[in-house]
């Protein structure tokens, strides 16, 4: 079992006033709690991810996931407030993840939070996920200087395991998801391609290491285009499938190489596309990356380029912060509760959840 967090490897926090948000995220195959101060910086983190459970089904197992949440969620929030030098009785909210994510997972992070907010007498904030991406590259770590705020308008693009999404922010809690994928999700599309090349689980960070060593230019995949603002990635998974057809049996670990560095870049073309698009037309001043396929370099340093040939700003988030976390969970809970006060007690969760 690993734990990773971003925060081991920074100077522990300064115990000093301000307020102190309890995050927790259990939307899909990450168990995690975080304590945030102001809603921007953290100050402890532990993350259990479970791919060690789902791997030999090359997918999220939704009821062995939840078992795991069940199992690690109070441990999590125990490690981050140990972590952060806090007790419970210093914190002023819980946040947790209400949707979209698996329903059974979901429930467990939910009815933990409940159960802190009621056993400690606090306010909750029922937390939109993507919400929580998009705020993934304004959140900074003890003894790191803060990042800036966001430019609005802002153009986020969210592209996970679930979601492409382009998400037009105007204000502090307005957003307007101005283009979404018709079909695979960008993570999506590189786990099944990674699953196709026999690279492993979970597909996006293995495509990616694996394309290190190939030739992006080896194949000439397609960057499928779907209409207005929207993405469309089902036929390149089909044109890789056919190509594994056609050329046979991929017998040295060049070509396989090769072939993951050509479909990666044609991912992140048409992510980047879509999004430099968007942005010009709808006069951004910003763009902003979030979710675990942002993690990615190749759409790092493609999203980077694109913010200098239109002149404005890129706001990536740290690594550690890309894929789900609970600190961005408090982070989107703290700025929409400044904004509405706590939600009831009785507040449900969904699977599917606009912004
Ligand atoms: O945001 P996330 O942790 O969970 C969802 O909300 O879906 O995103 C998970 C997705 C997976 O598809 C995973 O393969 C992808 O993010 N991912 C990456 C990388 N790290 C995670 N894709 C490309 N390159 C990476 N380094
Ligand atoms: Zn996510």
């Amino acid at each position: 079992m690993m734990f990773d967090s971003p925060t081991s490897s920074v100077n522990k926090p300064e115990r000093s006033s301000g307020f102190l948000t309890l995050g927790i995220e259990t939307s899909c195959d990450e168990t995690s709690a975080a304590v945030v101060r102001e809603g921007r910086e953290i100050l402890g983190v532990r993350t259990a991810p479970q791919d060690h459970l789902h791997e030999t089904f090359g997918g999220v197992v939704p009821e062995v996931a939840s078992r795991r949440h069940v199992e690690v969620v109070t441990r999590m929030v125990e490690e981050a407030l140990s972590q952060a030098e806090v007790s419970l009785a210093e914190i002023g909210l819980v946040a947790v993840t209400q949707g979209p994510g698996l329903i059974g997972s979901l429930l467990v992070g939910v009815s933990a939070a409940k159960g802190y907010a009621l056993a400690c007498g606090l306010p909750l904030a029922a937390v939109n996920h993507l919400e929580g991406h998009l705020l993934a590259a304004f959140i900074h770590q003890p003894g790191q200087a803060p990042v800036g705020q966001p430019l609005y308008p802002t153009l986020g693009l969210i592209a996970s395991g679930g979601h492409s999404d382009l998400v037009l922010m105007t204000e502090p809690g307005a957003y307007e998801t101005v283009g979404q994928t018709r079909d695979d999700a960008a993570g999506e599309a590189l786990d099944k391609a990674a699953r196709l090349l026999g690279l492993g689980y979970p597909g996006g960070p293995a495509l990616e290491r694996a394309a290190r060593e190939g030739e992006a230019t080896a194949v000439d995949f397609p960057r499928p285009v779907a209409p207005g603002f929207d993405y469309s990635f089902s036929g390149l998974k089909t044109a890789l499938v056919r190509h594994l057809q056609a050329k046979g049996p991929l017998v040295s670990e060049q070509m396989v190489a090769d072939v993951a560095a050509s479909y990666q870049q044609a991912v992140v073309d048409s992510l980047v596309r879509q999004l430099e698009r968007a942005a010009r037309e709808l006069g951004a001043r910003q763009i902003v990356l979030g979710g675990g396929v942002s993690a990615n370099q190749v759409l790092r340093g493609a999203a980077e380029k694109s913010a200098a040939r239109m002149g404005i700003v890129a706001a990536v988030p740290p690594l550690g912060l890309c894929t789900d976390n609970a600190a961005v969970i408090a982070a989107a809970g703290y700025q929409q509760f400044r904004r509405r006060g706590p939600d009831p007690l009785d507040f449900d969760v969904f699977s599917v959840l606009p912004l």
